[in-house]
């Protein structure tokens, strides 16, 4: 253990004190052909594809076996037939869930009954099924109505109609395929790459004539795993993948299945690596890279005009995903062109959810209702983050702390990396930095500051927390089943907790109660929870061995993907424990379906090189789109150096990310934005300034994402799903429903850059006023201290332009009301307010505020919570301003109109724009203003 701390810090020394000048150390990690499920699969998917026609598919719906139960639910025996005719039989269900969206499971019957003689007697035997309880909302679907669904049987099919849906299941060769408005849609097992890998033992497989090979399979690492240092896996189960291909029929472009440092639109993947869903600490990932990387969420969607489907493989097991374009088919299920997907996991069964429906819009919405919406977050945490690994102690957090204040850029939290902490020691201040953190804490609190401080879940041995950790077995184990697994991480030695474990949870609220050795007493210190993919030093792929025991003995090969989710969930229980009416803000580098409803994430470890910048856009984008929208990359680039001009930009661009921090190596650097000097410092706190302006529309994106799961940062496409041309736009975005489209500058000496604005509607620059018109690309210019941001005709956005030092001190601030005519004179837009910072919105203290404007009268209104004590207090809050951008003539009189009162309010116009001075409209009631 000495040898291999000794050895990491050499390394830690050699890669992280020179600038790094090596990429990812890819060889750290397995490609698909030296993972023995993935090489095996793809190997089978070439034999299949080589027979064409001749090749005799292996499953088939046992037609007897079928019961169609009154809940619209159907199940029955899949048989997979082995080389002496004999079967494997594989339960499976198929039902409708709420919203039309359709679920079918494969388990395997003998797994079920368990008396497998494994090597290891007390694991589970059953496949692992768990990762949907995880990742639904509420556990379990809801599923369709009793009545909506309309099963039919016949002799080679069973059919279930719903709505305008139509799904049929063929007896054989088995296939699902889902048809929405009379067009096919998806296909699954279009290409019969079904593979349930069946338990055999070692003996079964290699006995001579086994029947347990088939002869387009190979047996490649089926007992062992051949790679470096996953050698010791003891695979107790032998091959156990599950894998298939669904078909997104007519489709050509894809989206979603992050965590990739790669494009929006997913690429083909024949003759390269497939996309893998593992999550892994990857040291200085690369760019246009198909690398695990922390997190994974495995939905992916297809859009094309007057249609989107998606795909929610509910596995947490190592994946692999490739995909391929067919131009046309020849098959008798369909000719069309069409998208294959060929999805692959380790372990666990088959549990898919398929949504066909006719805009991304409303997939993200039902894709939401099913795993839930994101948080609506704490609006301190939509504000500016100060962090670097690390602000030494006490003295230097509040200088910087000052500083920001003496420079004049607002910000609302400042963070503490690894180093705040006696020797890793999570839970411990160091004493001689940090000698009283309420101290501290309660000087940023004076402004309305926080603090986000690092816990993560490796804990150092022989200290409190992980001694009760081991004494209670509360932790990760060994693949005995029985000793707390121990490893290496930033403190050396160290044991995992195992938050899968509800025991182990309830003991993590315990360690943050108000009073705690931690927290102490303050309510503003918030949690960053790092490293819990599990990164572990010493491990296989930097990660856990697969072979490792959690809770109710599953194998960590089976849970590998949701580990972090749990981590971060049991850290959002405990800071909702300790102050139940405050929401918890938590920041977490591993993530998986579900996290966003208790997380933000941000994209790890990236370079302060230009193509980390451009590559953070399509990365926050499709992480929008696959419903965790709290998604940021560190603003500057985390290792390494930014130029003057780089840092610029990247502070221009990450005010749009929706968490927006900026963030350092220890060995760069010092880089707050102070010290670049003028005239870089001023731009850089103009540019959050602008995000501190824009706060309402950021909060109000959230709230509509927390509600209806629009994306926050928000894909052209989106705005435009019947323009293909729009399909393929990653580096340009809309803010939520608000209009705002913008285009960062990402490339160095970058003076233009080129717009595309997906429809004819009249898009003005959000600074000068000056309308763009016409679909198409559109230069404009972009000199250093431009933000290219239009604001698209027909839409409000509220904001508030005072500056502040942070946004808890613009709680009371007044709006300013920009409404961009559209070609037809129009213009509407919402605005979400409520205290934010308690739940107090849930018990209906809130407000929206809907703005409409007809071409001569602005009108205002305002429903939610009108009694409720937070939406009283902003009767003091006002409309200070309304600037009308476009083609307007006002009459002389603008007329005022609130509460039965009238007044006149003056104007005055400008370039391209009239503004209405100081209204004295109360925002917390209707009103109008007739112009
Ligand atoms: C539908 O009904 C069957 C038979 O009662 C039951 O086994 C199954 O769990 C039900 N399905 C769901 C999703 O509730
Ligand atoms: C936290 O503990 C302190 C000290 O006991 C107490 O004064 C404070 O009210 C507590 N805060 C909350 C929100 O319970």
């Amino acid at each position: 253990m000495r040898v291999i701390s000794c050895l990491f810090s050499l390394w830690i020394s050699i890669v992280f004190i020179c600038t790094p000048v090596e990429g990812v150390k890819s060889y750290l990690f397995k490609t698909c052909e030296q993972s023995g499920f993935c090489s095996r699969n793809r190997h089978l998917a070439g034999e299949i594809a080589k027979a064409g026609g001749e090749y005799q598919p292996r499953y088939s719906v046992n037609i007897e076996s079928i019961l169609a139960h009154d809940n619209g639910t159907v199940s029955g025996l899949i048989e997979k037939s082995l080389n002496d005719g004999s079967v494997v039989g594989l339960p499976f269900t198929i039902s409708v869930l709420e919203d039309s969206n359709l679920r079918l499971t494969i388990d395997e019957a003998r797994r079920l009954v368990g008396g497998l003689g494994v090597s290891n007697g007390k694991l589970k035997t059953r496949r692992y099924n768990e990762a949907a309880d995880w990742a639904l909302q509420d556990g379990k679907p809801r599923i369709a109505e009793k009545g909506a669904v309309e099963v039919k049987t016949s002799s080679d099919s069973l059919q279930l109609k719903y709505g305008e849906y139509e799904t049929s299941v063929q007896y054989y060769p088995f296939k699902v395929a889902v048809k929405y408005k009379g067009e096919t849609q998806l296909i699954l097992n279009h290409d019969n790459l079904l593979n349930i890998e069946h338990f055999r033992t070692k003996e079964e497989q290699t006995a001579e004539d086994s029947i347990h090979v088939s002869p387009e399979e190979s047996t490649f690492d089926s007992f062992q795993d051949s790679f470096k240092d996953s050698k010791k896996d003891k695979l107790p189960f032998g091959p156990e993948s599950v894998s298939v291909d669904v078909s997104f029929v007519g489709y050509d472009h894809v989206y979603g299945i992050p965590e990739h440092a790669d494009s929006l639109e997913l690429k083909d993947t024949v003759g390269a690596e497939p996309y893998r869903l593992y999550n892994v600490d990857i040291f200085e990932y690369e760019i246009n890279s198909r690398l695990p990387m922390y997190g994974a969420i495995p939905f992916m969607f297809g859009v094309k005009p007057g249609f989107a489907s998606g795909v929610f493989w509910m596995n947490s097991a190592d994946t692999y995903v490739d995909i391929e374009r067919v131009k046309h088919g020849e098959s008798t299920l369909t000719t069309e062109k069409r998208t294959t997907s060929h999805w692959m996991s380790e372990s666990g069964v088959l549990d898919v959810v398929f949504f066909v429906k006719e805009s991304p819009q409303e997939l993200s919405t039902s894709y939401g209702s099913l795993t839930g919406f994101v948080q609506l977050p704490n609006l301190f945490s939509l504000g500016y983050h100060q962090c670097r690994w690390n602000y030494n102690d006490e003295s230097d957090v509040l200088q910087v702390h000052n500083n920001m204040d003496k420079y004049g850029i607002p910000y609302d939290t400042i963070w503490l990396d690894i180093e705040y902490t006696e020797e890793k020691k999570y839970f411990t201040w160091k004493k001689e930095l940090f000698p009283d953190p309420d101290r501290m804490l309660s000087v940023l609190d004076e402004t309305g500051r926080y603090m986000v401080v690092i816990i993560d879940p490796h804990l150092k041995v022989n200290y409190e927390v992980s001694d009760y950790v081991v004494k209670h077995s509360l932790g990760v184990r060994d693949s005995d089943c029985k000793k707390t697994y121990h490893g290496h991480c930033w403190p050396g030695e160290s044991v995992w907790i195992d938050t899968l474990d509800p025991e182990a949870s309830q003991y993590w609220s315990e360690l943050y109660v108000n009073g705690s050795r931690l927290m102490g007493n303050s309510q503003n210190l918030h949690i960053w929870n790092d490293m819990n993919e599990p990164s572990v030093f010493n491990g296989p792929e930097t990660s856990a061995p697969k072979d490792l025991v959690h809770f109710q003995n599953w194998e960590h090969r089976s849970v590998h993907n949701l580990y972090g989710m749990t981590f971060h969930e049991a850290t959002y229980d405990a800071l909702k424990t300790r102050f139940y009416n405050q929401r918890p803000f938590i920041l977490t580098r591993s993530f998986f379906s579900g996290s966003q409803r208790t997380a933000a994430m941000w994209t790890g470890d990236n370079m302060a090189k230009w193509e980390y910048l451009r590559g953070s856009i399509p990365m926050v984008l499709t992480l929008n789109v696959v419903g965790m929208p709290f998604a940021g990359a560190d603003v500057g680039g985390f290792f390494g150096d930014p130029s003057k001009e780089l840092l610029v930009r990247w502070y221009q661009t990450g005010i749009w990310y929706p968490f927006f921090r900026a963030h350092a190596h220890i060995d760069s650097r010092r880089r707050e934005p102070w010290i670049a000097g003028e005239p870089y410092t001023s731009i850089m706190r103009d540019a959050v300034r602008l995000r501190y302006a824009l706060l309402p529309v950021f909060y109000t994106a959230f709230q509509e994402s927390h509600t209806v799961g629009t994306p926050v940062m928000r894909p052209v496409f989106y705005e435009t799903p019947n323009n293909v041309a729009s399909y393929g736009i990653e580096d340009e975005f809309f803010v939520g429903n608000s209009g705002l489209l913008v285009k960062p500058v990402v490339d160095e000496g970058a003076t233009s850059v080129d717009v595309y604005l997906p429809d004819d509607e009249l898009y003005y620059d959000f600074q000068t006023f000056i309308a763009l018109h016409g679909q198409g690309f559109h230069t404009v210019e972009a000199p250093l201290e431009k933000i290219p941001v239009f604001i698209k005709g027909g839409h409000v956005v509220a904001m508030k332009q005072r500056y502040r030092r942070s946004s808890k001190l613009m709680k009371y601030d007044p709006y300013t009301l920009v409404i961009a005519l559209s070609s037809k004179g129009s213009a509407s837009g919402k605005l979400y307010i409520d205290d934010g910072e308690t739940f107090d919105n849930e018990l209906g203290d809130f407000v929206n505020v809907a703005f409409t404007f007809d071409g001569r009268k602005l009108s205002s209104s305002v429903t939610g919570g009108l009694d409720q004590p937070f939406v009283q207090s902003l009767a003091r809050v006002t409309v200070e301003r309304i600037i009308f951008i476009g083609d307007l003539k006002p009459s002389k009189e603008i007329k005022v109109s609130q509460g039965g009162e009238q007044w006149v309010a003056q104007y005055e116009s400008s370039e391209g724009a009239i503004t209405i001075k100081n209204p004295q409209v109360k925002i917390n009631s209707d009103w109008t203003v007739s112009v």
